[in-house]
Order: structure tokens, then C-alpha cells, then sequence
């Protein structure tokens, strides 16, 4: 893996590994990709200014989320479907969190059951919820989250609806899935994927499903009439706040917060901590990015509440960024599951490997030897 020398290295590797359908829902965004596009933008200009000859050679970069030590401020996002990424997606990638000694958060739709991820890896497990329509059913997976260890609940909230992505229609990738002579010419030119991911999966466990489904409503992914009961609920509000609240014996972190109004309200539900989110650019086009609206909510709430912020960390500098932007962690979600396709757990122990070294360069030449001093070197020109 020493070969990949930053996160787009390992991107080109997954871009060539995975069949364009798959690398396209990993790597794109939403309708007309405006978010995605200014994601870059908006991260690039933000500057950081170095404090001159300080001693920085005993840097640190640990830290400690909800009262647990970890050796950086990172956590692997939640991502649907990393399953297909490379084969026993899901374990590889909590191998690599383990490695690093972060959490890793499991999606609702991953193909792998949490207590098989809790098993295979060992790693620290945090478990996110989309809520399903029947409350009684997510409540019970929520009991099997709890069972399996799982430290943290991640209540996504900014998915109310399934977003609107063009090109996974396209691409035959869209739910249900419908091959086309594309989608199937597209899948046989990648044959290592088609062996070493699909094949594998198909003689070990048969036809991938979305694992956390009951039962009864646990069809192939990419079906549909998966059963009304566990479709996404459109009337999630603070009241199921409130009942998670009592229900869930463990963190309860609120993913997609973006005013700080809600950051205050979240306060006041009991929730410990929340992730200021764009959701890698991937749900509504015309959001603020999560570096724009940081600091408010930071003002508004950093105090009573452990801030994460995620989307579009493709450098440590970027993490850094975030952090001096009041983040107290940074969640990240393309850049490992470009190194989990690139070459399985090795491959995201890589690019978790990377955003740590180049967050430790970009402190040394801030002249920085802690996280908790980005702050102020974040370029106010006032404070100059
Ligand atoms: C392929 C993919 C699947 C995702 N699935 C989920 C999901 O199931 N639940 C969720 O809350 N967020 C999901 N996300 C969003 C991530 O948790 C995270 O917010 C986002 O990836 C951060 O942006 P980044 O990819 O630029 O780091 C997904 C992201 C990707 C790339």
C-alpha cells in the first residue's frame, strides 16, 4: 500500500477496481453536484497562519471524544453498502478503525450485521439509525446495537426522503436495481471486483441484503417492496428525539445538524453530541457547507455539546481545518472506503494513515504541538 501517497491516489485505485455504478455512488453527489463542487471550495480557502519558532517537536494529536481516550481526533462515518466496496467491507473497515484505535460507525444499510462487525473486528462500534416507519422495529434494532456494544447512537437526520441522485438511475444502480446491457458490460470489465468482492460474497452468503433488516422484509439489496414497515419515516422529529433519549442507554449523537438554533434544541433533548454535516454532499444541493456554518453553531452550543463535523476531508489539513473551526472530531466517509476498494483493510489502515501523518505536518508547521491550539491560528486577520 506504501504506494498510495494521499487520498486521490487511493481514489484512482477504487475509481479502476470498482464497477463505474458502484465508484459513482461512493464518490458523487447529489443532482446538479453544486454542494460537491463547492465542497472543495469552501474547505481550500480557509488558511491557517503559523506561529513562528515554537519547539515542536513533541507533537501530539490525541484526544478524547464522550470520555474515551483515542489517539486522533478521527471516526469512520457511516456509509451504506460498504460491504460492496471490497469483500467483507464492513470487517475490513472496522479492522482498520480498530487498528487506529477510532470508532467505527455502522450504517442502518450495511450489509453485514453489527454483532458480526463487533465479532470480526474487535473495534469500537458506534450504530446509526435511520428511522424506519414501524417505531417498535428500529426500536428492537437499537437492542441489538446496545447488545453487540455499540458505545454511540447516530440519529441521521438529514435524510427525511431518498435523495435525488440522476446517475445511479442511470447506471442501473438505482433502487430496484435494473441491469442494462451497460450495467452488465460495466460489471464484466471489472473483474477483480466481480471475483474477489461479488462472487465471494455470493458463495459465502448468497445474494448481499441489507443486513439489519428484519427478517421477514430481508430481500436482495436493490429490490424494492422491501415492505412499508421499514421504509424510511418521513415524520421524524424531537419527539423520537426524546424517546431515544429514554431508550438509549449510551451517547446519542444527532447527524446533519446544520443551524444552531437546532445545535441549542438538541441541548435541551439530552443529546450529547452532534455531527455538523452536508452528508458528503450527497442528499440536498443547495446546503451551506458544514465549514460555513461551524462556528455559529460552535457559539451557539460548543460548551454543552462534543461538536463532529464531516464532508469533503480528503487531507489532514482539512481535518485541522475543521478543528480550528471548533470541531471537537472529525468524521470521515469517501476517504477510507477509497482505500477499503483500493485493497481492503490494508488499504483503509493506509488512508487513515495518511490523513493522521499529513494532520501532524500540517501542526509542525503551524508551529503547533496540540490540537486544542488550531483554534488560534485560524486566519482572523484582526488577530494577526
Ligand atoms: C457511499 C456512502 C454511503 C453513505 N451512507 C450513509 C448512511 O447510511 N448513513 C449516514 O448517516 N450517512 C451516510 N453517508 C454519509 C457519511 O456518513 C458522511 O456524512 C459523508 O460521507 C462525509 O463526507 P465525505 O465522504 O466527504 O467524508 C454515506 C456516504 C457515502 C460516501
Amino acid at each position: 500500500m506504501s504506494e498510495i501517497l494521499n487520498v486521490e491516489d487511493a481514489r484512482r485505485r477504487a475509481r479502476a477496481f470498482l464497477p463505474r455504478g458502484l465508484f459513482e455512488y461512493l464518490d458523487r453527489g447529489t443532482e446538479d453536484e453544486v454542494s460537491l463542487r463547492g465542497s472543495r471550495a469552501v474547505l481550500e480557502a480557509i488558511r491557517l497562519a503559523p506561529q513562528a519558532l515554537v519547539d515542536v517537536s513533541q507533537r501530539r494529536q490525541d484526544t478524547s471524544l464522550f470520555g474515551v481516550a483515542q489517539p486522533t481526533p478521527l471516526v469512520i462515518a457511516p456509509t451504506a453498502v460498504a460491504g460492496l466496496m471490497g469483500h467483507d467491507g464492513e470487517v475490513e473497515m472496522a479492522k482498520a478503525a480498530k487498528a487506529h484505535g477510532i470508532p467505527f460507525c455502522v450504517s442502518t444499510q450495511s450489509m453485514t450485521t453489527i454483532e458480526r462487525i463487533a465479532e470480526g473486528s474487535g473495534a469500537r462500534l458506534w450504530f446509526q439509525l435511520y428511522v424506519w416507519k414501524n417505531r417498535a422495529r428500529s426500536m428492537a434494532l437499537l437492542d441489538r446495537a446496545m447488545g453487540a456494544g455499540a458505545e454511540a447512537l447516530v440519529l441521521t437526520i438529514d435524510t427525511a426522503v431518498s435523495p435525488n441522485r440522476e446517475y445511479n438511475k442511470r447506471n442501473g444502480f438505482g433502487i430496484p436495481i435494473q441491469p442494462t446491457l451497460r450495467s452488465t458490460l460495466d460489471v464484466l470489465a471489472h473483474p477483480r471486483w466481480l471475483v474477489n468482492v461479488f462472487a465471494r460474497t455470493l458463495l459465502k452468503d448468497g445474494m448481499p441484503v441489507f443486513a439489519h433488516y428484519p427478517d421477514e422484509f430481508r430481500t436482495p439489496i436493490g429490490r424494492t417492496a422491501v415492505g412499508d414497515e421499514i421504509s424510511l419515516a418521513t415524520d421524524v422529529s424531537w419527539k423520537d428525539v426524546e424517546i431515544l433519549r429514554k431508550h438509549w442507554r449510551g451517547r446519542l449523537i444527532l447527524k446533519g445538524v446544520l443551524r444552531p438554533a437546532d445545535a441549542v434544541k438538541a441541548v435541551e433533548h439530552g443529546v450529547d453530541g452532534i455531527v455538523v454535516s452536508t452528508h458528503g454532499s450527497r442528499n440536498l444541493d443547495c446546503l451551506p457547507h458544514t465549514a460555513q456554518v461551524l462556528p455559529s453553531i460552535v457559539a451557539a452550543a460548543g460548551k454543552r455539546l462534543t461538536i463532529l463535523a464531516d464532508s469533503g476531508v480528503r487531507r489532514g489539513s482539512d481535518v485541522a481545518k475543521y478543528l480550528a473551526l471548533g470541531a471537537d472530531g472529525v468524521l470521515t466517509g469517501r476517504a477510507p472506503l477509497y482505500g477499503l476498494a483500493a485493497g481492503g483493510s490494508a488499504g483503509a489502515i493506509r488512508v487513515l494513515e495518511i490523513l493522521r501523518a499529513e494532520l501532524d505536518t500540517t501542526m509542525a508547521l503551524l508551529g503547533l504541538t496540540r490540537l486544542e491550539q488550531l483554534p488560534e491560528t485560524l486566519l482572523d486577520p484582526a488577530r494577526l
